[in-house]
């Protein structure tokens, strides 16, 4: 499985997958253990009371379920969303949901990802809280323990092996670390031994979790993070930052190497690094050719007092969600996660897998 397909595209393991009893007499569901950021929080940061990186309020869900914030920063689903479902897999549940119990944990599994969070502990710092991706993956450590407690620490090691990873992360170490004059890291390195310290320190995460247990895993590379709205507004032109996305493009390469050197040095390992720069980018210069009308400016918005750092009750909206890519200053609509999702998915060849055994539809997309 180790071709160049892994190394050009984006995301994603080939995996039938459903909910099913393991072979080897661990009655338990596969399911999933997402790391990451904003991109992947699905609630985390709504328990951070103290954390400037919220979208607790509306109207960010607008499109998901009631409607109401379900601390997703979109107006919809995370890509990871969109790729579980298709894989037939549960989605998982924040990791601070107080009405949490084991079992839930082995149906679902669980998602720590957070909203400001970094591969490095102070990226995102002045959003006050948020879990870094060393605190995620000492979270997780705690889960296994409660789960060895209940079901034994055989089943729990064959639970943990059979589970899929994600791990999500990388952009808030440029757009809230690096590249902020505030953060030492910004003098500290240049563009190519910022990217080797981050890459190193990746690897330490997830050998750590190889360590724990994790044998399947993806681990998702950047997008054009120069064409986020917020980064636009830093020139007059209102165009891409170039440097930022060739950080971006940078990151991805030095992680889909590592990624590969890894998956060829762990045991047992399965480890897959893709990223959807190349869709991404394709519709920000083209949002036509995709059905989009607008890929400069977020959807939620105060008009013209930009950045408006969050998607507030108080903000606008534009009319018709889903011809924006941006939901946000920083994050994709519903319906460009799809787009990317989707992309993903065709690329992979998900819907020639075997659909007979895996039993939950795909939810449609909530803005057709
Ligand atoms: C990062 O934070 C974790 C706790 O979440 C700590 O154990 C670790 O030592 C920290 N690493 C560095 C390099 O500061
Ligand atoms: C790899 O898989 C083999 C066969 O299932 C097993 O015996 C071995 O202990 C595994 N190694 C690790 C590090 O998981
Ligand atoms: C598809 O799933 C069915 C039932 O789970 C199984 O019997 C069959 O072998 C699978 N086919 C493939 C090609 O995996």
């Amino acid at each position: 499985m180790k071709n160049n397909k892994w190394r050009v595209g984006v995301v994603v393991a080939v995996i039938v997958a459903a909910s099913i009893m393991l072979e080897d007499g661990c009655e338990c569901r596969r399911v999933q253990f997402i790391f990451g950021d904003s991109l992947s929080d699905v609630g985390n940061n709504k328990y951070l009371s103290k954390s400037l990186a919220q979208a607790s309020l509306p109207w960010y869900g607008i499109d998901f379920g009631n409607g109401l914030p379900n601390g997703r920063f979109s107006n919809g689903r995370t890509v990871a969303d969109i790729i579980g479902d298709q894989m037939g897999l549960p989605r998982p549940p924040p990791f601070l949901d107080p009405s949490l119990t084991e079992d839930d944990i082995l149906h679902n599994g669980l998602n720590y990802a957070s909203g400001g969070g970094g591969i490095l502990n102070d990226t995102g710092n002045y959003f006050i809280q948020r879990f870094s991706l060393y605190k995620q993956i000492e979270l997780f450590q705690g889960t296994q323990e409660v789960i060895r407690e209940k079901i034994g620490k055989e089943e729990a090691e064959e639970f943990f092996k059979e589970a899929r990873y994600v791990v999500a992360l990388g952009s808030n170490d440029f757009i809230n670390n690096y590249l902020m004059p505030v953060y030492r890291d910004s003098w500290t390195y240049n563009d190519d031994t910022f990217i080797q310290y981050l890459i190193e320190t990746l690897k330490g995460q997830l050998k750590a979790l190889h360590t724990l247990g994790a044998r399947q895993l993806m681990v998702f590379g950047l997008g054009p993070m120069g064409c986020i709205p917020l980064q636009r507004v830093l020139s007059a032109s209102g165009n891409c930052q170039d440097r930022t996305n060739k950080l971006a493009l940078s990151f991805n390469k030095a992680a889909a190497k590592l990624i590969d050197d890894l998956g060829i040095q762990l045991a047992n390992s399965s480890f897959r690094f893709g990223d959807a720069y190349d869709v991404v980018n394709d519709v920000i210069s083209n949002p036509n050719k995709y059905g989009f009308e607008n890929s400069d400016s977020p959807c939620c918005s105060f008009g013209r007092i930009r950045p408006a750092l969050t998607c507030l009750p108080a903000s606008s909206l534009c009319k018709d969600r889903s011809k924006y890519v941006f939901w946000d200053e920083y994050h994709p609509t519903d319906s460009a996660n799809q787009l990317i999702a989707n992309e993903l998915i065709n690329k992979f060849g998900f819907l020639r897998l075997n659909q007979s055994s895996s039993s939950p539809a795909p939810s449609p997309s909530p803005l057709n």
